[in-house]
């Protein structure tokens, strides 16, 4: 499996008024292509603050990021927050076409991709919902859509399923496993749940306590397709019993 991104010696420090809020401390990792990797850790501990540096959104203090793309061209990412942020006043549609819309893209061409995606996304039916009227499973939906329609190399996901009821939050799980599947991207994925990070990575790392660095990197064998029954195995019992371990150390 070849390589997609290299971070190497990231630092994140804020500027703060009795000196600055070291965020991350020297944070290394690589992804694989086409790798579904989560990373977990306690609150503060600089999970946002890697995934904006990664996105491009904020500049780190000391550090590289190395994408290998094709052509070196600048990677497509796609960005899923934890909250939705859709724009209530547009429909389904319309909200998954803004950002080929602020590319000026032909709008017969992203409509198109935009009904591709609102079937990937099992949201058939509801092209033209307003999103206000939409429950928060359905608008996490219409996120994951907006962030696939630029056909990202990279999907970041930030807790996508954090504000979400148990029941939905695992069949949000397995849709992401999906798309994943079907799209083809890698995938970076900030979660608190243990069971969520095993159940669908690859890769868990684990960050520590603020400063952030890398304190655990945790292969997750299990095979795939996986299913819900794989929660009741021993194995899986072991490993989260790992993870648990290396998330609260001591
Ligand atoms: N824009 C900012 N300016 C100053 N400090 C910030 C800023 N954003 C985050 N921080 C601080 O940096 C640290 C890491 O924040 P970050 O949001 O990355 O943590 P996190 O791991 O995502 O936490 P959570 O699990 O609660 O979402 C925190 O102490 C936070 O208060
Ligand atoms: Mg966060």
């Amino acid at each position: 499996m070849s390589q997609f991104l290299q971070v190497r010696d990231l630092h994140v420090t804020y500027a703060a008024e009795n000196g600055g809020l070291r965020a991350l401390h020297g944070v290394n990792f690589n992804i694989n292509q086409h790798e579904f990797v989560s990373i977990i850790g306690p609150s503060g501990s600089g999970k946002s603050t890697l995934l904006k540096v990664i996105a491009g959104l904020l500049e780190p203090t000391r550090g590289e990021l190395i994408f290998n793309t094709q052509n070196d061209q600048p990677a497509r990412i796609g960005f899923v927050f934890q909250q939705a942020n859709l724009m209530p006043w547009r429909t389904v549609l319309e909200n998954i076409m803004l950002p080929m819309e602020i590319q000026k893209i032909d709008p017969l061409v992203s409509k198109k991709k935009a009904l591709e995606l609102v079937e990937l996304v099992g949201l058939d039916g509801f092209e033209n919902t307003w999103v206000q009227d939409l429950s928060g499973g359905m608008a996490q939906r219409v996120a994951i859509a907006r962030a696939l329609i630029q056909e990202p190399e990279l999907l970041l996901l930030d807790e996508p399923f954090g504000a979400l009821d148990a029941l939905t939050r695992e069949q949000m799980g397995e849709e992401l496993l999906r798309v994943w599947q079907v799209r083809k991207t890698t995938v970076l994925m900030v979660t608190h749940s243990i069971s969520e990070a095993l159940l669908l990575s690859d890769r868990v790392l684990v960050l520590s306590a603020r400063p952030g660095r890398i304190y655990d990197d945790i292969a997750v064998g299990f095979p795939r397709p996986r299913t819900d029954q794989l929660r009741y195995t021993p194995a899986f019992g072991e490993l989260s019993q790992k993870l648990k371990a290396a998330i609260l150390p001591g």
